[in-house]
């Protein structure tokens, strides 16, 4: 079963080619392309979504011929399109939907919906070794020279044992859930206003720094002393699993307007501070579910989950305190939005539907 994945719920064209038995552990990645307009943004702070959109449509055919292209496969070797139907910006799923449904329509081929943020619990299905292969951000003005194209036959996720808690942090979502078992999953809790990644764009752009502010943070912030703004960890003791970080931006927001000017001392040091309240807030509530359902691995997602020290603060923590729970990250690229994770996802929940009853959602959530 070879399956194509396209993936464009936010700012990235995505399309990958994966192959795998139904049902089976084994699934390997035969290509990955990526293409991001993220340059665009940085200019702008932030994603204007017609922007995106219209980049995905100039994008979208050359990608997935790419795709097809690197694993030097036919359009007669492929079994099904996975794509995404949500949640996101709806000018981008609906490039990748109408796409996905006109080949679907034009090839014959089954076609798999699948939730984005499930695609983020996949990406830790995919073995480690195909990353250092990949080069997965692309520049706009010559997306097809940096495609991925990579195979591997031993993937990893038959050590993924359930139950499995997955925390999703991403630029507009902040979930945990528990997986019983592939497609048996329950929403435990999540934020009840800015995402993890949110928070820390917007904080980002409060303290100068380059657009994504999640990877700026955590750049700046390895200069700075974490100890040195005692910033608010919001929610961090309530008795549920929900989050809040709308909160921690207004405080960083008054911290500022305090200072007479922001030296860089200051940003490395407010960065450090801002990121270990997030962290220590996403491990709290991350140990205190893993303790509560008892599971024996946890899967982090999403594009905050590349953030290198909230991967070592919970795997310390994963081993600490909760009982034979193994702590999995997706290898750094593959955290951020990419097709590979998306048609991974398709092909352990191999749940095809009708091409003209595939409708992009940007409400998405979970069942
Ligand atoms: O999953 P993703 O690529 O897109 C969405 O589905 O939203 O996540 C993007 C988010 C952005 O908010 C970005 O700032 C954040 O992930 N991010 C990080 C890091 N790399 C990306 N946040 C913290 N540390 C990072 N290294
Ligand atoms: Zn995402």
């Amino acid at each position: 079963m070879r399956i194509l994945g396209i993936e464009t719920s936010c700012d990235e064209t995505a399309a990958a080619v994966v192959e795998g038995k139904m049902n089976d552990k084994k699934v390997n990645i035969l290509s990955n392309v990526v293409v991001s307009s993220l340059t665009l943004h940085s200019k702008t702070g932030g994603i204007i979504p017609e922007v995106a959109a219209r980049e995905q449509v100039k994008y979208i055919i050359p990608v997935i011929k790419k795709a097809i292209e690197n694993c030097k496969l036919k359009i007669e070797n492929l079994d099904a399109i996975a794509v995404t139907v949500g949640p996101g910006l709806i000018g981008s799923i609906l490039v990748g939907v109408e796409t996905a449904k006109t080949l679907a329509y034009v090839w014959n081929k089954p076609i798999i919906p699948v939730n984005h943020l499930i695609g983020h619990i996949y990406a830790n299905f995919i073995q480690d070794k195909i990353s250092s292969k990949l080069s997965l951000r692309a520049k706009r003005s010559n997306p097809i020279n940096n495609e991925i194209a990579s195979s591997f036959k031993t993937p990893r996720n038959d050590k993924v044992a359930f139950p499995a808690l997955s925390l999703i942090v991403s630029g507009g979502h902040t979930d945990l859930v528990l997986l019983k078992d592939h497609g048996k999953i329950k929403w435990l809790g999540g934020t009840r206003d800015d995402a993890a990644g949110e928070a820390f764009d917007k904080i980002g752009r409060l303290l100068g720094l380059p657009y994504p502010g999640g990877p700026s943070i955590e750049k700046t912030a390895q200069n700075g002393n974490p100890k040195t703004f005692n910033f608010p960890r919001p929610m961090i003791d309530s008795c549920d699993l929900d989050f809040s970080f709308s909160g921690l931006k207004t405080s960083v927001f008054r911290k500022i307007q305090t200072m007479k000017q922001l030296n860089n001392e200051t940003i490395a040091d407010l960065s450090a501070s801002v990121q270990q309240a997030i962290i220590d807030v996403l491990v709290a509530k991350t140990l205190k579910a893993a303790q509560k359902y008892k599971v024996k691995s946890i899967l982090l997602g999403g594009g905050v989950a590349a953030n290198q020290k909230l991967r070592n603060e919970l795997k310390l923590n994963a081993k600490r305190y909760t009982l034979n729970a193994n702590f999995f990250a997706p290898e750094k690229k593959l955290c951020t939005d990419n097709a590979a994770m998306i048609a991974v996802a398709a092909s352990f929940n191999y749940k095809p539907v009708p091409w003209k009853k595939l409708t992009a959602n940007p409400e998405l959530y979970f069942e």
